[in-house]
């Protein structure tokens, strides 16, 4: 070879090194986390194994470990981190364990007073079909995605999210929403029925148009009047105020159009997240380690609290985006997800093995201007922290051990 290319290689590779983390690092990082998840996770499956009605959520103010009933909006998360460590490392007693916490959800599938039904049945059940094909839990989530679609109104184009505070909301819309549009997408090619479809592209097109701003950050609620369909009012619920960028928000939004290019190839919505996106990632406030305060408008950055769930959230939704779309800016994705991997996974953030009442990661915030859940492990950023490792490892590292 001559003398100037390899100058110019020996160069080039300085350069990448010097600004990205380098495969081999993001295998240890990779290996690390998975292998403390598979701790703490068979740790935390065992201590609830005898109590079929409870599933982890948190740490309470008390320190005490902090569980919830099916019918609560995490359900489902606790049942996912199973199956993705099933996937990831065949062990059957990981099967066995999400089996069992999955079918604790099963009567959420009849829920038609809010939401959540996606986050709660598609993290457990969904992960479980995709890995096992049990014929069970596909009729469960398909009667599922029956129970989430009575909650669409086409006035207003949007599933409702919330039946509370109907004094103040006429009818909330939260951004969190577009996660359980990936239950009706899944639906519909599964049955044939583009009812579901039709309904979760609506959602979505509705929320693109009236829950951003023009920098593309986006509200928390926005509540719309039910005659019109027009919205009514933008607020917040667990944002700092209004018109702040509550974190995970933000995350919720560019996972949520990242997943509904990835079921549509519509590309308004590869448009969306990677508007969301740039919101996220050249933001002055975001911190060099690349974990979000709660909410980017906290007035005491630089001491407000970090969210990791926010952190884990936007990971897994990055590195998705990353292979999407190319360049410049498919490069900075990856590179941003790789940082918040490597924080998520360092002592700071990642539990010693059998403490933290045995979750995997410690610091998020869940409603700070509701004092719930501040500074403490929740159960989906355990979620999504999981789902992003075993994505890079599939997607980027190309490694699957066992591959399903
Ligand atoms: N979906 C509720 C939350 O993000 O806190």
């Amino acid at each position: 070879m001559k003398l100037k290319p390899l100058i110019f290689i020996c160069f080039s590779c300085f350069i990448w090194c010097s600004c990205n983390i380098s495969q081999n690092e993001m295998r240890q990082v990779v290996d690390r986390g998975l292998e403390r998840a598979v701790v703490q996770s068979k740790l935390m499956a065992k201590s609830l194994w005898d109590e079929k009605d409870k599933l982890p959520r948190t740490i309470g103010k008390d320190g005490k470990f902090v569980t919830s009933p099916a019918r609560w909006w995490t359900s489902g998360f606790f049942p996912g981190v199973l199956w993705y460590l099933y996937e990831t490392t065949a062990d059957d007693s990981l099967k066995l364990y999400a089996e069992d916490y999955t079918w604790r959800v099963r009567d959420e599938q009849y829920t038609t007073d809010n939401h959540d039904v996606g986050f709660m049945l598609y993290c457990s059940f969904g992960n479980g079909y995709r890995l096992t094909g049990n014929e069970t839990y596909k009729q469960i989530l398909l009667q599922g995605a029956k129970s989430l679609s009575t909650r669409f109104r086409p006035t207003v184009g949007c599933i409702r999210s919330w039946d509370w505070n109907k004094k103040v909301w006429e009818y909330p819309v939260i951004i969190d929403n577009m996660m359980n549009l990936e239950l009706l997408e899944w639906a519909s090619k599964q049955s044939g029925d583009s009812t579901f479809a039709h309904i979760a592209q609506s959602h979505a097109n509705v929320t693109m148009k009236h829950h951003f701003r023009p920098d593309y950050s986006s509200y928390h609620v926005v509540s719309y009047d039910t005659i019109t369909g027009q919205p009514e009012k933008k607020n917040t619920c667990q944002g700092y105020a209004h018109e702040s960028s509550w974190a995970r928000g933000q995350g919720w939004a560019l996972y949520g159009y990242t997943m509904m290019y990835r079921e549509t190839k519509n590309p308004a919505y590869l448009n969306q997240a990677m508007n969301v996106a740039r919101f996220i990632m050249n933001h002055p406030r975001l911190p060099e380690d690349k974990i979000p305060y709660w909410d980017f408008d906290a007035p005491d950055i630089p001491n407000a609290l970090r969210d990791a769930s926010a952190g884990a959230v936007m990971a897994s939704a990055l590195i998705e985006l990353s292979q999407y779309t190319e360049g410049e800016f498919s490069k900075q994705c990856l590179s941003v997800a790789e940082t918040q991997l490597k924080t998520l996974t360092s002592p700071e953030y990642l539990a010693e093995p059998g403490t933290n009442c045995n979750f995997i990661l410690k610091h998020s915030v869940g409603n700070f201007p509701g004092k719930g859940e501040v500074d403490v492990p929740l159960t989906y950023a355990d979620y999504y922290y999981v789902e992003a490792l075993v994505r890079y490892k599939k997607d980027i590292l190309k490694d699957m051990s066992v591959s399903r």
